[in-house]
């Protein structure tokens, strides 16, 4: 997902060729807005957090895009990618570091594993969204 933050701010242009430079297919692509119950169900490993409100209300202020990637090592190579959590310790280059403020609008998020990233594709999109 690239973050409302990072839509406010006019980067969805350059995160995609960041993304696309890098090697990555997109296989399914949508601009939406997660309601309040999406934003909860979507980061309910996190709901005993002190910051899952604030995660909530920053997930669902405004429209975010979500995509599915498709690469060899996808997963551990969007994550480099992307850079650390906190973009003032994410390395100099990372998307994060280019286009983020801080640990909690960080711009983007993406699956910390393959079972995930299936879990992950599978709320944002059905089937017939997906072209691989
Ligand atoms: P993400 O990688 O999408 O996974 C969980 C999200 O919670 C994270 O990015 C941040 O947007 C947010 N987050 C993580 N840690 C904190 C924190 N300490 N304070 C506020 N938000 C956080």
């Amino acid at each position: 997902m690239i973050k409302p933050d990072a839509v406010e701010k006019g980067f969805i242009g350059p995160i995609l060729e960041k993304i696309t430079a890098a090697g990555f297919k997109i296989i399914a692509m949508k601009y939406t807005r997660l309601s309040r119950r999406d934003a909860k169900e979507f980061y309910a490993i996190h709901k005993d957090r002190p910051f899952f409100g604030e995660l909530v209300d920053f997930m669902t202020r405004g429209p975010i895009v979500s995509a599915i990637l498709e690469k060899d090592n996808a997963v551990e190579d969007f994550r480099a990618l992307i850079g650390a959590t906190n973009p003032a310790e994410a390395a100099e280059g990372t998307i994060r570091r280019l286009f983020a403020i801080d640990i909690a609008e960080n711009a983007i998020h993406g699956s910390d594993s393959d079972a995930n990233a299936a879990i992950e594709g599978a709320f944002h999109f059905s089937g017939r969204e997906i072209y691989s």
